[in-house]
């Protein structure tokens, strides 16, 4: 009965431990409906910015929410595949320095502030897109 009981207690710690170790970044965001949010709150706060607004005058804001969610989905293992073109290629030649970076991501972390996003996720967000950095500053 005891040996019951313990393995039984074992099977229900190793599920508890699985179903932990499939817990994505995408889940802690909020899956879609918080990256959607996120993303409109980040594109509201774009739209107000007087640093980086100029860059966004010819874009069409459709396109760059669609993908943006899209990136931000992927890159935290959520289920959708980036369709955009690279980052390379899209901020090719818009000269971006690194102040004007920095402000982009000061801008999404506000909308990830406002949609109640704890400070651990954001960081876990700002390090997976971390590493497209090189690719948007100057060229
Ligand atoms: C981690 C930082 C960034 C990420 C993840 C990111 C991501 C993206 C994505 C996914 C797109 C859409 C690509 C497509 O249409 O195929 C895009 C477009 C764009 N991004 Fe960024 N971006 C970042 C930083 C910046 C910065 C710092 C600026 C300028 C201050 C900027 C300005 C733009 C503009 C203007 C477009 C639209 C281009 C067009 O009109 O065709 N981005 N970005």
């Amino acid at each position: 009965m005891k040996t019951a009981i313990l393995i039984s207690g074992a099977l229900l710690l190793s599920a508890c431990q699985s179903v932990q170790n499939e817990t994505t970044l995408y889940d802690e965001l909020g899956g879609l409906p918080a990256i959607e949010k996120i993303v409109d709150g980040f594109i509201y706060e774009v739209g107000f910015d007087e640093q980086i607004v100029q860059h966004f005058e010819q874009t069409d804001l459709d396109r760059f929410r669609s993908k943006l969610i899209e990136q931000i989905c992927e890159v935290s293992d959520g289920p959708c595949q980036y369709s955009g073109d690279s980052m390379l290629d899209v901020h090719a030649n818009m000269d971006i320095n690194e102040s004007e970076f920095n402000r982009t991501v000061d801008l999404l972390i506000m909308s990830m502030e406002k949609h109640g996003i704890p400070q651990t996720t954001q960081n876990k967000l700002l390090s997976r897109l971390a590493p497209l950095r090189p690719d948007i500053i100057y060229h």
